[in-house]
């Protein structure tokens, strides 16, 4: 992929594709962690004397409908106050935009637009015709194949890679192929279909690997375990066992947990209780990992060369069922190698505990992570690859 930093920036126009998809409550941004790590290349562009269109999209609202309540408008406002440079928030843009060298234009929603997500060609040319350097940086959405991400590449007059895309790949590139050893990676989620892919994948490069959640319950079903009423997809146990196997026959461990914590719901918080792993009754279900399996884990996190952290161990979201992800993500904060998180509740509870700035690398991906995690390749880097191979 070209560089942005190998193209000539001084007085182009510069649409620059960013994930500011960020999380509102109400009117206000509940986490700018997205738009921090966006900061860098605006700055870098301003430096360079670029004129810089920033493109992203909010939400998923319908194409076609303005929906004001997924207006970039507030992103626009917020980043007012966090550039030395006059930005300003352009609602119609697509037949063209006014913008100085040294100016940040905010554009729309690209989501509004007809054509964005089918990736239509028609729009990818609209978008190139926008500027002179097309950079691609919204590591977020580089699993989308959309006009914004993808066709646009074709069209652009220079389509490069911009600094924060290219610094996620290389993270999670190093993790995984270069890591030190012990590698140990956490796997969490509420249902191992949608994590099947990355389990495989991370089992043939592991050195460790801790599953949580919904995910647990199928590896607990596996080993004979009862788990009561807990969020089981049946018809994976058979799956959960072949992978428990391969990991005793490719010498990787998948520890299990010893204790947890029950409840007969969710709402139920008030009736948790922590008990051994082979005491869930029929009417429970299993909501967290137990204190003790926390100090476990934690003590294998410890020793580890490499952590790679991907979804919550428990419901965190309610204190009841919080402690063993609280205990883990705290453990990764603290434990001397190198520290890899990413994906959309992993950021969550990343930013609930306060830890990131004490993991090595926090990923802005939700879903691109986890693609990129499990081996696939993003579209969007395709696209730049091909663009670049092109004479
Ligand atoms: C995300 O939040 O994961 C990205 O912004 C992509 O959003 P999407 O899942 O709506 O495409």
């Amino acid at each position: 992929m070209l560089a942005m930093d190998d193209v000539a920036l001084d007085s182009r126009r510069v649409l620059l594709r960013t994930d500011l998809n960020v999380p509102f409550a109400g009117d206000a941004i509940s986490d700018d962690s997205r738009i921090q790590a966006a900061l860098p290349t605006v700055r870098q562009l301003i430096a360079a004397n670029a004129a810089v269109l920033l493109l992203s999209h909010r939400g998923r609202p319908t194409e076609g409908e303005i929906d004001p309540t997924l207006s970039l408008r507030p992103v626009a406002e917020y980043l007012s106050t966090h550039l030395d440079c006059p930005v300003r928030f352009a609602q119609e843009w697509i037949d063209g935009v006014g913008v100085a060298p040294g100016e940040v234009v905010v554009l729309e929603n690209v989501r509004f637009l007809t054509g964005e997500k089918a990736d239509d060609d028609a729009l990818g040319r609209r978008l190139a015709a926008l500027c002179d350097v097309y950079v691609m940086d919204a590591f977020g959405t580089a699993h989308r194949a959309q006009a914004s991400t993808h066709s646009v590449i074709r069209h652009a007059p220079v389509a490069c890679a911009g600094p924060l895309l290219l610094s996620e790949l290389e993270a999670i590139e190093s993790a995984l192929s270069q890591p030190a050893r012990p590698l140990m990676a956490i796997v969490g989620g509420s249902k191992v279909s949608t994590k099947l892919r990355l389990l495989n994948r991370l089992l043939g490069v592991v050195d460790q690997l801790i599953v949580g959640g919904g995910i647990a319950n199928n590896f607990l079903a596996a080993a004979g375990y009862p788990v009561g009423r807990s969020l089981l997809e049946p018809d994976l146990i058979e799956t959960a066992r072949a992978l428990l196997e391969r990991a005793g026959r490719e010498g990787r461990t998948i520890p299990l947990p010893t204790d947890v914590v029950c409840a007969s719901s969710i709402e139920d918080a008030a009736g948790a209780v922590t008990k051994p792993v082979d005491e869930v009754t029929d009417s429970e279900m299993i909501l967290d990992i137990g204190p003790e399996t926390a100090e476990c884990y934690a003590r294998l996190i410890e020793q580890a060369g490499t952590v790679v952290w991907n979804g919550p161990v428990g419901v965190f979201e309610v204190e009841a069922f919080a402690g063993g992800t609280q205990r883990l993500a705290q453990a990764i904060a603290s434990a001397p190698g190198y520290s890899l998180a990413g994906g959309g509740d992993t950021l969550a509870a990343v930013s609930k505990y306060g830890v990131a700035e004490q993991i090595s690398y926090v990923s802005t991906g939700g879903g691109a992570f986890l693609e990129l995690l499990q081996g696939e390749t993003l579209p969007a880097v395709s696209a730049l690859a091909s663009r670049a191979a092109m004479p």
